[in-house]
């Protein structure tokens, strides 16, 4: 088993090891006593791994009830949030009491949103089934809903007690959202870690390996910056233009593969600008295609710049995009809002 401390405000540990769903609630209970317990989980992840994580906390003597939602982006909504309370509170789940996030990324947000306000905090714990949510969303406590006007417009910093990463449930993951998860773990490489990259080009790797690593560069930077203010948005590689085309396609692109094409329109802008080494963007579109990643999305630069300024990063008449100087080096790059269409344009060709 790998552990992975996060040292922020509050520290935790990240747990990632392959075969421990049955004994989850064992695991909590070195940190938390048993206590009412709310499962909130997809209906998809429910079906597969719902029943394994009940009996494993009812066997650690938590008394668990569960809340379970429709699968998708579509429902990180104020609704599904609303429902959630008012089961936490039907189940007179106290503020001494627990929630467990079983699910991918979506699951994670709308939980740990959920925990930040019920009754002023409650403590909650992750289990990401996703791999996106293992190297990413898991770990950091950004927990949000969209609204219509856009994605986490409305969320808190709220960091769980524990997350505990069982790879083997991301053996049943459809392989478009592993390959989504993929994009993430590149993001790591390209931003901090040549080999890592390396490895995932590859394609030689072993995923509870991945996701350690990932974790551990993640965990390195939030717990420098807790709050978001200055180095974190270095993990905004790819997001800014990710965002606007997940929100441009209906949501109908996947957020990872949104990311992968958002970190391929900059490196490629950022080469043709003279502000990346030559060969950088070929090198990440070359590991994008091996783990079966597009890089284009059809959408104009006109609308792309339009929705991303619309983006709660833009700061007064500037954006800030992070730019791959090469694999391994990135650096924040803020550029005047209206230039920035123009900068997706030069992307895009
Ligand atoms: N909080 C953060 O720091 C952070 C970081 C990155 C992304 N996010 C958010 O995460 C979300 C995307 O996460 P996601 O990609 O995990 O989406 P998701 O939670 O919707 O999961 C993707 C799909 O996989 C299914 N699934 C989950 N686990 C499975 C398993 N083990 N086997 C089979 N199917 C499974 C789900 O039912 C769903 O249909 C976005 O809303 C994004 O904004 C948050
Ligand atoms: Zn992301």
């Amino acid at each position: 088993m790998k552990v992975i401390k996060v040292q922020t405000e509050k520290p935790y540990e990240v747990l990632v090891a392959r075969g421990f769903l049955g004994q989850v609630g064992r695991l909590i209970c070195t940190k938390i006593d048993p206590c009412r317990v709310c499962i909130v989980t997809d209906d998809n992840v429910s079906k597969l791994y719902g029943a394994q994580v009940e009996n494993a906390l009812k066997d650690a003597g938590y008394d668990p009830c569960t809340y379970v939602f429709p699968h998708g982006e579509a429902s990180k909504n104020m609704q599904t949030l609303a429902e959630l309370l008012s089961c936490l509170a039907d189940h007179h789940l106290s503020r001494s009491d627990l929630i467990v996030a079983l699910g991918g990324g979506v699951t994670g947000d709308i939980a740990g949103f959920a925990a930040s306000i019920y009754m002023r905090g409650i403590r909650y714990v992750q289990l990401p089934t996703t791999l996106l949510a293992a190297v990413d969303a898991s770990v950091g406590g950004k927990t949000a809903i969209d609204l219509p006007q856009g994605k986490n417009l409305v969320g808190a910093f709220w960091q769980p007690s524990m997350v505990l990463c069982d790879a083997d449930t991301l053996l049943t993951l459809p392989p478009e959202q592993v390959s989504c998860g993929l994009a993430e773990a590149i993001k790591y490489g390209v931003l901090w870690d040549r080999a890592l990259f390396d490895q995932l080009a590859a394609g030689g790797y072993e995923l509870e390996e991945v996701i350690a690593r990932c974790v551990e560069l993640k965990a390195g930077i939030v717990q420098q910056d807790e709050r978001d203010t200055g180095k974190r948005q270095m993990l905004n590689l790819g997001h800014t233009v990710g965002h606007a085309i997940e929100q441009c396609s209906g949501l109908s692109v996947l957020h990872g593969q949104a990311v992968a094409i958002g970190t391929a329109v900059v490196a490629s802008a950022a080469e043709k600008l003279g502000l990346a080494k030559q060969g950088t963007c070929a090198e990440i579109l070359q590991a994008y295609h091996k783990l079966g990643l597009a890089d284009k999305c059809g959408i104009e630069a006109e609308k792309l710049a339009e929705v991303a300024l619309n983006d709660k990063k833009r700061l007064g008449g500037e954006i800030t995009l992070v730019i791959p100087r090469a694999v391994g080096d990135c650096v924040l790059y803020k550029l005047k809002a209206e230039m920035l269409e123009g900068f997706i344009r030069i992307g895009l060709e």
